[in-house]
């Protein structure tokens, strides 16, 4: 059995909360909520959704659609996690790649915060994040890794007290990885980590 492993030098402390690269798979995972990247139909696919309703078993399609009539592209819904070990699975919608004039960053990072707002509202303290919209979507990895973790270190410095201990990105691939890693030394670079709390990159 796959399990995950951590990326020694990636990993920060943004306002409290630990976020870190891992390489592996996402559906091994031991935390509160863990986030798949889902189609707008939820009808499930290939790729990592295909992996997670795999190894969820049929509750999760079943909750799916008892619950939810699909979700719009740049936001999320959540569901439990069935046979995973993680409690929760969020289903988050990114954007296909269409060239970059499409709104594509606007809804990735919609992805990203509504994925955060559900882990948040029940109550999860671990997240583990599937590189949204960097498989079959298309979107250019350097830039899908610039605003994940833009977009998780913004809401982290509006969510102060979301409760959320622990953020991962479950990584497949060396490409992805390769990406995130870039992401996150160009984090470095822009926002130095400091305690003002008026500056989004703080580290306390
Ligand atoms: N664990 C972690 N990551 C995984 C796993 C896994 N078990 N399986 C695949 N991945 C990675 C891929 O390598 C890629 O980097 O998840 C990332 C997202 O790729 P896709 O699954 O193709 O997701 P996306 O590009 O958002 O496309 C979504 O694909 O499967 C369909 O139903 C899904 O229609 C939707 C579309």
């Amino acid at each position: 059995m796959e399990t995950a492993a951590a990326d020694p030098g990636s990993e920060a402390r943004w306002h409290g909360t630990r976020v870190r690269l891992l390489a592996g798979d996402i559906t091994q995972v031991s935390v509160d909520v863990i986030v798949n990247a889902a189609n707008s139909a939820l009808a499930g696919g290939g790729g990592v959704d295909g992996a997670i309703h795999a190894a969820a078993g049929p509750g999760v399609m079943a909750e799916l659609r008892e619950r939810y009539q699909g979700c719009p592209t740049g936001s999320a819904v959540i569901t439990g996690g069935g046979n995973l070990p993680a409690r929760f699975v969020v289903h988050a919608v990114g954007p296909i790649w269409h060239g970059g004039d499409h709104d594509e960053a606007a809804l990735l990072a919609g992805a990203y915060s509504a994925s955060l707002d559900h882990a948040s509202a029940v109550g999860a303290r671990s997240v583990a994040f599937a590189a949204i919209s960097c498989g079959v979507y298309g979107y250019p990895l350097d830039e899908a890794a610039d605003v994940a973790l833009t977009t998780v270190r913004t809401w982290l410095s509006t969510h102060r007290d979301s409760g959320i201990e622990d953020i991962m990105f479950v990584l497949r691939g060396t490409a992805v990885m390769a990406a995130f890693r870039g992401a996150f030394d160009r984090q470095r670079a822009r926002l130095p980590e400091r305690q003002s709390s008026t500056d989004p990159g703080g580290t306390t």
